[in-house]
């Protein structure tokens, strides 16, 4: 039983955060999206309302035999991933420059959980300029998000407005 931890703001989830659950079904019989509890933060969605939200739009996903399921998590993540008695803790690579601080992220993880191993996936080409932080910017600043994020997400994002 390979279980993992997606951990992220997802504010809002996007496409690309998508395009890895779907590729992380097919490493693991089980993945849990837990949604950081941040409160130094202002975000768009509230976490209940992003994790509302990651339900729906997980309905979508081609999961095979993969479970999924959302939490919202506070504090350190290694213990939060060691109480799940998770395997690894999945995060999405886009390009060179996410890499250098998901590194130190990974090796701080492993020197505090040595048993939970870090697994860095990569997005669809199409999907390797999109963030959260991009897709709220040009939201905010009437652009269309449209292909960005679910339509799900768009539409709650103008209920917001
Ligand atoms: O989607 P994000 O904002 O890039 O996700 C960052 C996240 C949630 C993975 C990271 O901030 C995190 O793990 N926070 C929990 C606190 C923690 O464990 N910090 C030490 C990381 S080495």
């Amino acid at each position: 039983m390979r279980r993992a931890i997606y951990p992220g703001s997802f504010d809002p989830v996007t496409n690309g955060h998508l395009d890895i659950i779907q590729r992380g079904c097919k490493l693991f019989d089980e993945i849990i999206i837990a949604v950081l509890v941040n409160p130094e933060k202002t975000p768009f969605f509230s976490v209940d309302e992003r994790c509302e939200i990651l339900r729906d739009v997980l309905k979508q996903i081609d999961r095979g035999n993969c479970k999924l399921s959302v939490d919202s998590f506070e504090g350190l993540l290694v213990q939060y991933a060691a109480e799940r008695q998770a395997n690894a803790i999945v995060r999405g690579i886009r390009a060179i420059s996410d890499y250098e601080y998901e590194l130190q992220m990974a090796l701080m993880n492993r020197r505090l959980e040595p048993s939970i191993e870090t697994v860095f996936m990569m997005p669809a080409e199409i999907y390797s300029y999109v963030s959260s932080r991009l897709v709220k910017e040009v939201f905010n600043l009437g652009a269309r998000i449209e292909g960005l994020v679910p339509p799900i997400v768009e539409a709650r994002m103008r209920e917001k407005k």
